[in-house]
């Protein structure tokens, strides 16, 4: 994709843009984290960011969530947005602009797949963010069973309680598994995490043959 395609697209200068996307527990934390640290390793300046954010809706999304039912799905929708856009203004095309490799926990796909879930249409959902998101230039979505996610996180203090219901996730995996964009690949999430990142990097440089 950085032939032909990524360079019409792109400045030649600008940083690669790679974003983690997959149900909860499936293990995008932990794989952010190893790519981030092999990339610095090279020499590599890299920002790792993360959705919802800690900026203003990020935290409003946050506080809701733990007093679930005060607010309505399409506020709920609304909020996402709003955090990622001064996400994108404020962090990725800042970092990108200065060349910088940006690794993102979640991105616009989560709001596919989990309000997408609650009944929004997908087509909105992406017409809303074609005018301001930028497209990655990869999209690593970690595939697991609902009860493999959710038994990673049991331990997890429940602020998304309500986000982690079995049945709900079992909607949004299947979403996340439907995208037929060129830059998503789905990677299997039940492995060991070392494996799992020794695949993310064999795809990452046939993509991208210069990091090697
Ligand atoms: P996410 O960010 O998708 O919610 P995390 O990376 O935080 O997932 O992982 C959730 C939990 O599962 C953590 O305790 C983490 O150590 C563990 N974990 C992550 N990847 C794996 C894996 N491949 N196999 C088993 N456990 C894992
Ligand atoms: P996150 O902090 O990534 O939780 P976790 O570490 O458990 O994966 O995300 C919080 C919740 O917000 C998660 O259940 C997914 C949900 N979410 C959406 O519903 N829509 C979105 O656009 C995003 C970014 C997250």
């Amino acid at each position: 994709m950085r032939g032909k395609d990524w360079t019409q697209v792109k400045k030649t200068t600008e940083g690669l843009f790679i974003v983690f996307e997959g149900i909860d527990g499936s293990g995008k934390s932990t794989q952010v984290e190893l790519l981030a640290r092999r990339l610095r390793r090279r020499g590599q300046e890299v920002v790792t960011l993360r959705e919802p954010t800690q900026g203003k809706w990020g935290k409003k999304i946050r506080e809701l969530s733990r007093t679930s039912g005060s607010v309505t799905p399409a506020e709920e929708l609304e909020f996402f947005i709003r955090d990622r856009k001064e996400n994108v203004a404020r962090n990725i095309k800042p970092a990108l602009a200065a060349g910088k490799t940006v690794i993102l926990d979640r991105y616009y796909y989560s709001t596919l797949a989990y309000q997408g879930a609650r009944g929004f249409s997908l087509e909105e959902i992406r017409r809303r963010h074609r005018r301001f998101a930028p497209t990655p230039d990869l999209v690593f979505i970690l595939d697991v069973p609902v009860s493999t996610g959710l038994n990673r996180i049991k331990d997890r203090s429940v602020i998304y309680g309500h986000f982690e219901e079995k049945e709900y996730l079992k909607k949004v995996r299947k979403i996340f598994l439907s995208f037929q964009d060129p830059q998503c690949l789905v990677v299997d999430g039940r492995p060991a995490p070392a494996v799992i990142h020794r695949k993310i990097w064999s795809l990452l440089v046939k993509k991208f043959p210069e990091l090697k």
